[in-house]
């Protein structure tokens, strides 16, 4: 399903319509997205960017699985590019009285909703809404499965040009639960179009991911290995709701003990090197609470970014809209 979304996403014209996969956006694209999300920031105490591009759009935040951060920062995104912004409770929606994907979305469409943010727990969900919605509604993916999380891709590619924009000398470590993590399957698609030096998948054999989704990273079990001289190293949390059988994952202590991201294992990484998480972060468990405060985390900003970025991109959409 995903090798066809990256032509879906486009117009006739080559313009960004849907965003549903960071497969197929180019470099160039992704820079000017990311330039766009740098024109959002504003300084800490100053008020958030605020514009009108939006006004007069509405946009329905449709997350059919919990999100804090995600779904927080589309409406907040949305909110100050002067949109209205319905948050859909799906606990009391009617596909809990049996009512398909497809009748949802086409009743929204008919309250006259342009833009659908869509967050599932199965495969393919994102691009087959983008199927079947009418020619000026547009598609947000804000979480599919274990296959794509873009806006998430895009954050943390900000997150880490913000520390060295140089993408061909750095290294990049996840570790994690690599298998099951969208985080890491959007995150390292936008790493390799910009050409990253090297990139390093860090997990117990049991999380370890199907090497061919990973094309040009290494794949390595032992967090020594995989952070030495990293310059930037993200921490992932064990997606248990994914894992339908535990065997050969290792417990809580086990796994901090050997895969834990602590004060210590990251002295094998550069003395300057970032600490991520794209949350939601077990203290403990993936990672050690104090580091995950410490000076080296730069776990907030990834969510300030979060919301620069998807004023970003629903700014680009917007530019879309308007010339229909
Ligand atoms: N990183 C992320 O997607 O967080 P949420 O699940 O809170 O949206």
């Amino acid at each position: 399903m995903e090798q066809d979304d990256s032509k879906l996403q486009f117009d006739e014209n080559g313009n960004l319509r849907h965003l549903l996969s960071l497969k197929g956006i180019d470099a160039a694209l992704l820079m000017d997205l990311l330039d766009d999300a740098e024109g959002h920031l504003t300084a800490p105490g100053e008020l958030p960017s605020r514009s009108q591009s939006l006004a007069g759009r509405t946009i329905a935040n449709l997350f059919f699985e919990p999100s804090t951060r995600t779904r927080a920062s589309f409406d907040l995104a949305g909110r100050r590019l002067g949109a209205d912004v319905l948050n859909l409770d799906v606990n009391t929606s009617s596909r809990k009285k049996g009512e398909s994907i497809l009748d949802t979305i086409y009743t929204l469409e008919a309250m006259q909703v342009d833009v659908m943010v869509v967050r599932d727990a199965s495969d393919g969900v994102p691009a087959y809404i983008a199927r079947h919605v009418k020619d000026h509604v547009c598609v947000l993916n804000a979480g599919e499965s274990d296959i794509s999380h873009p806006t998430q891709g895009l954050l943390d590619l900000l997150t880490i040009r913000q520390h060295n924009a140089d993408f061909g000398k750095l290294i990049v470590a996840i570790v994690g639960d690599i298998q099951h993590s969208r985080v890491a399957m959007s995150t390292s698609q936008a790493l390799r179009t910009m050409g990253v030096g090297e990139l390093r998948l860090i997990s117990p054999p049991a999380l370890a991911p199907d090497p061919n989704k990973f094309p040009d990273a290494r794949i390595v079990d032992n967090i020594a290995d995989g952070l030495e001289d990293a310059d930037v190293v993200m921490a992932l949390r064990i997606q248990r709701e994914r894992i339908g059988n535990l065997d050969g994952v290792p417990g809580i202590d086990e796994y901090f003990a050997n895969f834990g991201l602590s004060h210590e294992s990251m002295k094998f990484a550069k003395p300057d090197a970032i600490v991520m998480h794209p949350g939601p972060m077990n203290r403990g468990i993936e990672i050690e609470g104090t580091l995950a405060d410490s000076s080296q985390s730069v776990i907030s900003r990834q969510v300030t970014n979060g919301v620069a970025v998807r004023m970003a991109v629903l700014d680009r959409i917007s530019k879309i809209m308007g010339s229909r």
